[in-house]
């Protein structure tokens, strides 16, 4: 099996130097967000938030993309709209910023954009689907790629043959989320089935649902035999979980992940972030984050309660401060116990 991922655009070929990979994920993958997840995983493809094809033409759109070129790893664009001609113009643009690859979502359930006709709405209308794609991979040079789900309804809806013909109008690339529209976040993954898949395609299989750590992540490549693997909901909170996984199916030795004392130090920082390019809005933003990464250690229900709480950035700050404190004195104690 292959160490990277080949995915053959029109213009160029793009090497990708890890099976994983960030999820798009509305409201958290951010430029900030993905800069926390590349401090581990320096090779993995980081996809941006799903961004609609005419705020990227009316101008705010372009927020979430700007200057991808100076972040550090490839970042992949994924755009949604059911309006072949909007996707085409806007992925022009996110090539232009930067893009190393564009993704249609073909695959988002929530009703505000699949009731519009896209997203997971394009498992139905696959003519459209089909000249999205072929329109979008005549205006780019980088390649294209789509992500979607196992069907609209149920699983017998002639995915494969979907999937086929997306393969053979210019799809370098096919993410499959093991579940149809309909079964949302409920149930399990179906990895089997992204197997069968895998075998009738040519192009990268990448396969997504369900892989939050290395064991299953081990699990799904041997199910699936996928390119690679994306990661959704396993992230949040812990931003250097890409790493940790990219780091076990390499084979390799001596991940670090954060101890407590690092993990509340991450808060601040993000935090920091947040506040210097959002101001407050970034406070909101952060309170998110923090109720993920706040967990699982002595102490961290009383904490996570009052960060969420605090409408002042200062004090959330002091407050994991005095946290790390309370954690030194008490580890001091504990070893001089142990002595
Ligand atoms: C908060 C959140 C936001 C999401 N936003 C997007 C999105 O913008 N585009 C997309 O294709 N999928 C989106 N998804 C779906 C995920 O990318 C992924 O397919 C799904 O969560 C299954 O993977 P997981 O089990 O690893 O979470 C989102 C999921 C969540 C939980």
């Amino acid at each position: 099996m292959s160490s990277v991922i080949e995915v053959k655009g029109k213009g160029f070929t793009r090497i990708i130097k890890s099976k994983v990979m960030l999820s798009p994920l509305a409201g958290v993958t951010d430029k900030i967000f993905r800069k926390l997840v590349r401090k581990w995983a320096p090779d993995s493809l980081l996809f941006t938030e799903m961004i609609n094809a005419s705020s990227l033409k009316k101008g705010y759109g372009i927020q979430k993309i700007k200057k991808l070129e100076l972040e550090e790893g490839p970042i992949g664009v994924q755009i949604f709209d059911n309006r072949p001609f909007a996707v085409s113009e806007s992925a022009k643009i996110a090539e232009d910023s930067g893009a190393f690859l564009i993704d249609i979502n073909m695959g988002c359930p929530v009703k505000k954009i699949a009731n519009k006709g896209g997203g997971s709405a394009l498992i139905k209308d696959r003519l459209l689907a089909i000249e999205i794609l072929k329109r979008v991979s005549k205006a780019v040079k980088v390649p294209v790629t789509v992500k979607t789900r196992l069907g609209w309804e149920n699983k017998d809806e002639n995915i494969e043959e979907f999937l086929l013909n997306l393969q053979d109008s210019g799809a370098a690339m096919i993410t499959i989320h093991g579940r149809t529209r309909k079964e949302g976040f409920t149930g399990v993954a179906d990895w089997e089935m992204i197997g069968r898949i895998k075998e009738l395609l040519d192009i990268p299989i990448i396969a997504n649902g369900d892989i939050k750590n290395p064991e299953d992540a081990h699990q799904c490549l041997k199910k699936t035999n996928a390119d690679g693997l994306m990661i959704g909901r396993g992230i949040l909170g812990s931003p250097w979980i890409l790493g940790e996984i990219d780091h076990a199916i390499k084979k390799l030795k001596g991940f670090k992940k954060p101890n407590i004392e690092e993990k509340l130090l991450l808060i601040n920082e993000h935090l920091d972030e947040l506040i210097k390019e959002k101001g407050n809005h970034g406070l909101l933003i952060a309170r998110k984050h923090i109720s993920w990464t706040c967990k699982n250690f002595p102490g961290a229900t009383k904490l996570r309660n009052n960060l969420v709480r605090s409408i002042d950035a200062e004090e959330i700050k002091e407050l994991i401060n005095n946290k790390i404190k309370t954690l030194k004195k008490d580890q001091k104690i504990i070893s001089l116990k142990t002595i």
